[in-house]
């Protein structure tokens, strides 16, 4: 989604911009521009396209970019086409405009406009913003001008802007993230903090309703009620380093390679080997009422929500609780019915997931106790719910989530077994298969790549593919499915294995290849061979995952042997390979596929 960097200090401007953007351009996206205020007035540069893209036109164009003032944009089309022209900054002679989110208002602020023979040229909702600033800057100072526009807006927002008067930045946030990184001698802005990290980690992270004026030296911040407020400045521990590719290829292969060890850093610290779990700190619920409820929501979106499917059973299994996961577009507008002592669960590798948020306001205003498991440090949800479990896989930049499913899938493993415990169960068999894990997943991991690669060799060309398994590989198919739609356009389809005649089995053909996941575990591996004969005898070709080989599959990917419980750690990782040796064989952009986005802020 889109981006905002922000600069104001003794450096030029220019280079800093477009550092922060090119860190920003695994979030996705279409067009990018920078203002910088000059000496006589604020310059601007836009295109559709890549950061390189305007990185060119920037020198091509020759104008003067000198300033040491200036912000930046990389935008996701969510008003108007992609263009140069419906490209961030939006501006007028006095005032630049860079927005994230969506104004919903800004059909009737635009008739506003109108009748004051205002209008706009592009066909975005954020022109109306600097429109408005604009038209209050004719009767008031650039700080009451913004803080009156600002006052107009409806929607979600985070907004910078500069002005030709003052040498102010000024900040706006709403439903949509906005950080001010601290700097010596000066101030940064950006909607996400790895567009800062390599000039500071010290941050401060502005809460909804918030205005913000940021200069070299001082930051003053107003909070809804326009009442001047001091936020806590953090220091975030992420390096630049770890936000690198490292000698692979994309930042998925080496996010898949960093699986074990995302896995390994979020269980290390809260369990042992003597059967104990580390959680009271960060769960901070009464042990009273996690041993009495009578019921889990878990509500995500896409592999974060295909995690909390992953989990179910296991949850279900040690909190003795029905667990219901859903899928946040989808509660939100929904009319649920908690149980009476229910446990809410969100879960969220960006934390900003606007559906996902959404659906976590939902509950609070409910009062529903609210949990929620969030990758990205501080970020909206994580301070949102009651309580948050960080999973600490480190930054994920490929859009196509890898590391922060498992990781997920290990905080609300930790979780069942940490309830269950609570209710008298028995789990140190299960904590030290958990310490294990890494261990297993790192050899799965060397086991499968190569033999991945020439399978995806083999089956690129293909155009549609089928994902089935059952019971705990039923949602690792619906997993393995989207990674490959994603970012190889392949179409493919999850499906449990036994629901293949009611329906899928029509695809079945020489040119529709099926995916078998299926662990030796009975019945579900007799059953799924059966599957296997119905897709051999229409000619299908079979690739099947598993620890015991069959003869009617083409394509055998063998993998070891595990607790069944613990499988969909570890049969994940070749899912997410031979998507990912697909898309390389077709030669896309695989960090950051076509029309997805990495955090949708937006509903
Ligand atoms: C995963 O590969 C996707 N890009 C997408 O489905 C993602 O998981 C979803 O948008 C949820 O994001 P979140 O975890 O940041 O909330």
């Amino acid at each position: 989604m889109c981006g905002i960097v922000g600069y104001v200090g003794n450096d030029k401007a220019i280079n800093i911009l477009l550092k922060g953007l090119s860190a920003l351009e695994y979030r996705g996206y279409d067009s990018a521009g920078v203002s910088i205020k000059v000496n006589n007035g604020i310059n601007t540069v836009k295109t559709k396209g890549r950061i390189m893209d305007l990185a060119s036109l920037i020198i091509e164009e020759q104008i003067d970019l000198s300033g040491n003032i200036g912000i930046g944009h990389t935008r996701w089309a969510t008003h108007g086409i992609p263009s140069t022209l419906n490209a961030h900054p939006h501006y007028t002679d006095s005032v630049s405009v860079v927005h994230n989110g969506i104004i919903e208002n800004y059909r009737e602020l635009e008739e506003f406009l109108k009748k004051k023979n205002i209008y706009k040229k592009t066909d975005t909702d954020t022109e109306i913003i600097a429109l408005l600033i604009d038209m209050f800057l004719k009767k008031f100072k650039p700080k009451e001008a913004f803080e009156k526009a600002v006052a107009k807006l409806e929607g979600s927002f985070s907004i910078a802007a500069i002005f030709k008067e003052t040498d102010t930045i000024m900040l706006a946030k709403k439903d949509s993230p906005l950080v001010i990184g601290i700097g010596r001698h000066a101030t940064y802005t950006a909607s996400d903090i790895s567009a800062l990290i390599d000039h500071t980690n010290k941050f401060i992270f502005l809460e909804d309703g918030d205005i913000a004026f940021i200069d070299k030296e001082n930051i003053k911040i107003l909070d809804h009620s326009r009442k001047s407020i001091k936020r806590e400045i953090k220091t975030i521990d992420w390096s630049m380093e770890s936000a690198k590719k490292g000698g692979y290829k994309h930042f998925m292969i080496k996010e898949i390679a960093e699986e074990a060890e995302a896995v390994r850093n979020t269980i290390q610290s809260r369990i042992d080997a003597n059967g104990n779990i580390y959680l009271n700190d960060e769960i901070n619920m009464d042990e009273s009422f996690l041993k009495n409820i009578d019921g889990i929501t878990i509500v995500a979106c896409g592999t974060s929500y295909y995690a909390g499917f992953s989990a179910k059973t296991v949850l279900e299994k040690f909190t003795e609780v029905p667990v219901n996961v859903e899928i946040a577009s989808e509660f939100r507008y929904s009319e649920p019915i908690f149980s009476k002592h229910n446990l809410f669960i969100v879960i969220s590798q960006s934390g900003e997931t606007a559906d996902t948020k959404e659906s976590l306001k939902f509950a609070k205003s409910k009062r529903i106790k609210t949990i929620s498991i969030v990758n990205v440090k501080e970020s909206a949800i994580a301070r949102m719910a009651d309580t948050c479990i960080y999973t600490l896989a480190g930054p994920e930049i490929s859009v196509a989530s890898t590391k922060a499913f498992v990781s997920q899938l290990s905080v609300l493993y930790m979780l069942a077994f940490y309830i269950g415990k609570l209710k008298g169960k028995k789990i140190d068999k299960e904590l030290s298969m958990l310490l294990k894990l890494p261990g297993i997943m790192e050899k799965t991991f060397k086991m499968t790549n190569d033999r991945i690669k020439t399978v995806a060799e083999k089956y690129h060309p293909y155009k549609n593919f089928l994902y089935i398994g059952r019971g705990l590989m039923y949602p690792i198919a619906l997993e393995g499915a989207l990674k490959l739609k994603e970012i190889s356009y392949i179409h493919a389809e999850g499906y449990p294995a036994g629901e293949m005649k009611h329906g899928p089995i029509a695809l079945i053909d020489e040119n529709t290849p099926s995916v078998i996941i299926s662990p030796d575990k009975e019945p579900f591996y007799s059953k799924t061979l059966s599957n296997a004969e119905e897709i051999k005898a229409r000619s299908g070709k079979i690739i099947m995952l598993s620890d015991k080989n069959s003869d009617m599959v083409d394509d055998f990917i063998e993998l070891e042997e595990i607790e069944y419980d613990f499988s969909p750690f570890i049969y994940v990782i070749p899912l997410q390979l031979l998507a990912y040796y697909i898309a390389l064989y077709l030669g896309y952009d695989i960090d950051q596929p076509r029309n997805l986005a990495k955090s949708v802020t937006v509903e």
